[in-house]
């Protein structure tokens, strides 16, 4: 007989350790590691080898399969998230900050997709049936055919879905649920993982989409959505600042799509609106030329995407000046920091460097380096960009730029949106079909010189 074990839990990544430590090795976050009760022992080493198991069945490569029949919920930023709509029997993971807007837009969805026919519930852990009645009625969706359950029992709600066999469930919050054969509290790792797993396998055995909502937790306390990002088919994170409207879905994983494509939407007083032209809501804000501010011609999964970055550089009172990045990677910034004091003489020493990407935004792409760097010394110089210019490029360590890809797709987008001049790297393979001024460069430096002139170290 197995005896009951506890073990350390790290509740960031579900790591399991053997004994508890401060900072988890698995993940580096620290104080997240936690003792629980072990799930289960499973079956003694022994018995595996003596007692014969059923074979797998076996299938070949070639066997061919019909494409997913996908559904459509109408929201076309979610559809795009989503890789072209609803899979059957797939399992979706929706994590987030607190607040940022999760259950408003899982309700808009899953009664999109219930005015659309599929049978839809959904179930949520936090907040009463009245709440819920009462936010889809100030969002115009209380005629949608969703059934809506409060419920935390996870027997219970395996029993409902079990009886109504929905097309699909939404589950609001994984945290909040709970098994009542796992011991440990609900929000605990393993209470999640198994709530988790169960809803996930019910997923692929019936055929039931299932959408879990996850909380980001900060502080550790109850387990976060990367302890079950695995058990998933598809990872999107919700994503903005909370001063800002706009909210981005972004799809982290995706069994059945695109990863890293990106949906834009707005929280309005009715909820959360599609935003179809991203490109013109982030550049609302520039009219005249302001030194520091540029244009970033990117790609967001598969849409080209138009972003302005902001740069402030001011002399520091501190002995170690301030590097604050908000929307970007603080090392890439050191980094192209380093390129242009090195390979261009372009000091940033005692001045304190400030750099945000405006509206919410953040951007991943290597390819925003030599707007970034376009960005900073404008703003050392205090010299604007032409604002309708746009820049893209990659930074290498020698200083030189490098081709990015898909130019055509970012030219054609600053040319929808009136821009007239681009700033690019040589040796880009384009099709030339372009209304926009293009001037390429083969180093950073050749950049800096031709466009801000000779400057003093
Ligand atoms: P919510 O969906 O409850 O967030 P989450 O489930 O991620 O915790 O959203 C809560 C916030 O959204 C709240 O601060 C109010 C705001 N909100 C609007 O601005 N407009 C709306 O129509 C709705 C429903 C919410
Ligand atoms: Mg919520």
């Amino acid at each position: 007989m197995a005896k009951a074990t506890t073990q350390f839990i790290c509740s960031a990544c579900g790591a399991v350790h053997r004994k508890w430590a401060g900072r988890c090795d698995a993940c580096g976050e620290w104080n997240t590691i936690h003792e629980e009760a072990a799930l289960s022992a499973g079956p003694a080493r022994a018995s595996l080898g003596a007692k014969k198991g059923k074979s797998a069945k076996l299938t070949s490569l070639a066997a061919e399969e019909a494409p997913p029949r996908r559904t459509e919920s109408g929201l076309a930023e979610l559809d795009r998230v989503l890789g072209g709509g609803l899979v059957p029997a797939s399992a979706i993971l929706v994590g987030g900050d607190p607040g940022i807007g999760k259950s408003t837009i899982l309700l808009q969805a899953a009664a999109a997709f219930a005015r659309r026919g599929l049978p839809a519930i959904y179930i949520t852990g936090e907040e009463a049936a009245a709440q819920v009645q009462m936010r889809a009625r100030r969002l115009d969706l209380a005629d949608a055919p969703l059934q809506l359950a409060a419920e935390t029992n996870l027997r219970n709600i395996l029993t409902t879905l079990e009886e109504q066999r929905p097309a699909l469930a939404v589950i609001d919050s994984i945290q909040t649920m709970w098994s009542d054969q796992v011991e440990s509290a609900p929000g605990s790792v393993t209470q999640v993982r198994a709530a988790a797993h169960e809803l996930t396998s019910f997923a692929k055995r019936r055929g039931v989409s299932v959408v879990l909502v996850g909380h980001v937790t900060k502080e550790g306390q109850i387990a976060g959505p990367r302890v079950v990002e695995h058990m998933v088919d598809t990872v999107l994170y919700f994503e903005g600042e909370r001063g800002h409207q706009f909210r981005i879905l972004r799809a982290v994983k995706n069994r059945f799509g695109p990863a890293d494509e990106i949906g834009v939407f707005e929280m309005t007083g009715q909820g959360l609106a599609e935003v179809a032209n991203p490109s013109a809501l982030f550049l609302s804000e520039r009219e005249s030329p302001v030194s520091g501010s540029v244009v970033f011609a990117g790609i967001e999964g598969t849409r080209p995407l138009l972003m302005e970055i902001q740069a402030l550089v001011a002399p520091s009172p501190l002995a170690t000046p301030r590097r604050t990045v908000v929307g970007w990677d603080g090392a890439r910034l050191s980094m192209v920091l380093a390129v242009l004091e090195a390979r261009s003489g372009v000091g940033f020493g005692g001045l304190d460097v400030y750099l945000n990407i405006a509206g919410g935004l953040r951007i991943g792409e290597p390819a925003a380096d030599l707007a970034v760097a376009a960005a900073l010394v404008s703003s050392r110089q205090d010299i604007a960009i032409a604002p309708d210019t746009v820049l893209f490029g990659e930074v290498s360590l020698s200083g030189a730029l490098r081709p990015v890809a898909q130019p055509d797709a970012r030219l054609r987008e600053a040319e929808k949106l009136g821009f007239a001049a681009a700033f690019a790297p040589q040796g880009m393979k384009t099709s030339g079909h372009t209304g926009l001024k293009v001037t390429t460069f083969g180093d950073l430096n050749d950049f800096i010189h031709q466009t801000f002139g000779a400057i003093e170290a």
